[in-house]
């Protein structure tokens, strides 16, 4: 048996729950010491066609904690400078009997376009502006820890939500969780037809994040931004950073969520990222144990 991850889009929510709860199981077993199940006879092929610390490493330890073999593949030292296609790749890697293929790749869709070329599961570890699911369970978890639920929480994603394969997989997650979605931002960083995705959309900050239990900021993802889509970086920051400040209106116990990479000064100030509101490193360290879980998932492993 061998299980994709594609998108938290098309997920039902007790699939989302059972990979909270292995991630659970995982954690107190890691934290303890305790043994773990083996994969050691399957090779994870770790595809980062695009620029990643925490997620790329992250996919690592996950694979070397069940015993996995890695091999890992970036697009700037593989045959791909010589013109060879995602299709050709995935094709050559899979009968160089790698098992499981973890994807990031620029181009939205492209680890549901490679399914078809491998006999095993494919991770998706971001793709394009579409879908992130693993970091989206990872938010979950923190969220669960810190609040103890999920339903019936405000939730406010804010700034680039346009361009935001996070805000995506989290949009999916919590409204299938029963959370109240907000997305936050200017209106050139908003999505085109945003009745396709969860949540109601606003543009002011203050009524956005009014009475939030959880704001996660956004990164301005200049790489995919077209020119002149905001008037100028100060001009965002001024108007939609999370700091001390905006945080007045949202509920007093409310805490801040960031996937990283951070532009401290941008879209969140340095009190704030750094202060006891601050879930950004819990946020870390949860996707390791849930990027474990989603690996033993998609070799068809169940419950601890
Ligand atoms: C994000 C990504 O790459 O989608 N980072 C991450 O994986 N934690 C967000 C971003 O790049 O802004």
């Amino acid at each position: 048996l061998s299980r994709s991850l594609i998108a938290i889009r098309h997920l039902d929510p007790n699939t989302i729950r059972d990979l909270l709860e292995l991630a659970q199981a995982f954690r107190s077993k890691i934290r303890n010491g305790e043994l773990l199940p083996s994969h050691a006879d399957k090779t994870v092929g770790l595809l980062f066609f695009e620029n990643s610390t925490r997620t790329r490493v992250s996919f690592e330890q996950a694979a070397a904690l069940l015993g996995c073999k890695i091999s890992a593949f970036t697009s700037a030292g593989s045959s791909m400078t010589k013109g060879e296609t995602l299709k050709d790749t995935i094709m050559t890697l899979s009968r160089e009997r790698i098992n499981c293929m973890v994807i990031r790749h620029k181009a939205s869709g492209a680890p549901g376009f490679a399914q078809p070329y491998l006999q095993g599961p494919i991770v998706n570890a971001g793709d394009g502006q579409h879908e992130h699911p693993t970091q989206a369970l990872g938010d979950a978890l923190t969220i669960l820890d810190r609040k103890g639920k999920i339903k019936g929480l405000r939730v406010a994603i804010v700034g680039d939500v346009l361009h935001s394969r996070v805000a995506r997989s989290n949009a999916w997650l919590l409204d299938k969780l029963g959370a109240e979605v907000r997305l936050v931002g200017p209106r050139n960083l908003m999505p085109r037809y945003p009745g396709l995705l969860p949540g109601k959309v606003g543009n002011r900050l203050e009524e956005g994040i009014e009475g939030a239990d959880v704001v996660m900021c956004l990164r301005l993802q200049n790489e995919r931004m077209s020119e002149g889509a905001i008037g100028s970086v100060r001009e965002f920051a001024s108007s939609y950073q999370i700091n001390e400040d905006s945080l007045r209106y949202a509920h007093p116990d409310c805490v801040v969520m960031h996937p990283g990479p951070i532009n401290r000064g941008v879209e969140i100030d340095d009190a704030t990222a750094d202060g006891p509101r601050s879930m950004i490193l819990d946020q870390v360290e949860n996707s390791v144990f849930v990027r474990t879980a989603v690996l033993h998932y998609s070799f068809g492993g169940g419950s601890l």
